[in-house]
């Protein structure tokens, strides 16, 4: 669907809460599907994504019961999980796709997994690799590398694993094998990404052993069934944070977001590039901080964004482009070719979508170089190429563009942030 929007000239002001975490709501599913008892699980994001990941394992025999944002799972285990009638849907999910793959890889289960053409694109192997390493029997598309792609599972071998990409969802695919696999299994990453598999399976009684970017886990554990409450998602506020810094006359507050440390590349990148951001209230529930934030217009500078941070806003690179491009001078970002995977190229994506509007913006091999302060950005017809991302980045950047503004596919939203339009019209003023 193509939305019209024109937000040119508002200012933002007021509070909101943003949806719950993406990757955690996704997690206390999954882990409360494998777990012995009931999980409660509070602010679950009833995204898409999410909602796609309650599907499968309701496949598999799982009760789940939800309520808005409060979801009930009556878990019996991994032996609790039943072989699927059907083909398992994973929609436009990377997450659930992955992190399905490493907990069948070590059930005595054959299962299906499809979704759709973008998940068609994104690589496999990553995880398809290692736990056929470990024991699993694995195809698909191109020998594993994409959906359709089937699993048998079955008795494990722990297995020590050196990745070349710093990924959460690589990571935490290995470990849940790793839980039903025989000794030690360890990952080891070139960077930290986030850490929510293993904060949570802390929380559900698990005995995660992490030293420096390594991780381990014994297999032969069992989780048990715990109370879970999801932040709010950090990249899902960022889109705010970004709007209450370059657009006029602004404040806005956003209550109860997730600041792991592993996430907050978005909050480092603002302090540096001189925005007003005030983190208070810090609080911490299942091994999760977050905080009340506040952010108010502010003159920003361009920088350099490589290395360290770039897994700890990897999701937020859309939004940081279009930050950058109302910061005075340059800014450079490197070390990001893991954008070319995710539900678009977004290297291109945002490259080509953020031209039409005026941007001064070029694709580098490994992320872009923004030239910032090029005059008025002005509205055109854009398109979110069915990324949510792209679509919310899209939408922000109308209020800092002349004219209309045409967003094809403005439903892909709905995969993080269902609320997104009306948390903008809360705010304009
Ligand atoms: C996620 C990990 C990241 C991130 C994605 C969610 C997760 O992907 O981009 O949106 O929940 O584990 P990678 O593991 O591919 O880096």
């Amino acid at each position: 669907m193509m939305k019209k929007v024109n937000y040119f000239n508002s200012t933002l002001n007021g509070e909101i809460h943003v949806p719950g975490d993406k990757s955690i709501s996704h997690r206390a599913v999954m882990f409360g599907s494998i777990a012995n008892g009931t999980t409660t699980v509070e602010h679950f994001l009833p995204g898409e994504d999410c909602l796609s990941t309650i599907s499968c394992f309701e496949k598999m025999g799982v009760n789940i019961q939800r309520n808005g944002e409060s979801v009930t799972i009556q878990g019996n285990g991994f032996e609790g999980l039943l072989e699927p009638k059907e083909i398992l849907d994973v929609g436009n999910s990377g997450t659930t796709t992955r992190l399905i793959l490493g907990i069948l890889a070590g059930l005595p289960l054959h299962a299906c997994l499809i979704g759709d053409a973008s998940i068609a694109k994104r690589p496999m192997k990553r995880v398809t690799n290692p736990l056929r390493e470990m024991g699993a029997k694995i195809d698909g598309r191109e020998d594993g590398q994409f959906t359709p792609i089937s699993i048998r599972g079955g008795s494990l071998k722990g297995l020590t694993y050196q990745s070349p990409v710093a990924s959460a969802q690589v990571k935490s695919a290995i470990l849940l094998a790793g839980l039903n696999g025989e000794g030690i299994t360890t990952v080891t990453e070139p960077h930290q990404s986030r850490d929510h598999t293993e904060r949570m399976l802390k929380a559900f009684g698990i005995d995660v052993q992490v030293e420096g970017h390594s991780v381990s886990i014994e297999g032969g554990q069992s989780l048990q069934a715990t109370s879970v409450f999801v932040p709010g998602d950090i990249s899902s506020a960022a889109f705010f944070l970004v709007a209450g810094a370059i657009v006029p006359n602004s404040e806005i507050v956003l209550k109860n977001v997730g600041i792991n440390p592993s996430r907050i590349g978005i909050i480092e990148v603002l302090e540096q590039m001189g925005a007003n951001i005030k983190v208070e209230n810090k609080r911490e529930e299942n091994f999760e901080p977050f905080a009340d934030l506040t952010i108010s217009t502010s003159t920003l500078k361009g920088i350099e964004i490589s290395g360290d941070v770039i897994p700890r806003l990897i999701d937020e690179i859309p939004i940081i482009a279009l930050l950058a491009t109302q910061a005075e001078g340059m800014t450079v970002i490197k070390d990001a070719s893991e954008l070319k995977v995710k539900e678009t190229n977004r290297i291109d994506t945002v490259v080509n979508e953020l031209s039409k509007l005026g941007a001064v913006i070029e694709a580098t091999d490994d992320g872009m170089i923004i030239h910032g302060k090029k005059g008025t950005l002005r509205g055109a017809e854009v398109n979110s190429h069915g990324d949510h991302r792209i679509g919310m980045m899209l939408a922000i950047a109308s209020l800092l563009s002349e004219g209309d503004m045409f967003i094809e596919d403005t439903e892909a939203i709905a995969v993080s942030y269902p609320t997104f339009f009306e948390h903008i019209e809360k705010l304009v003023k």
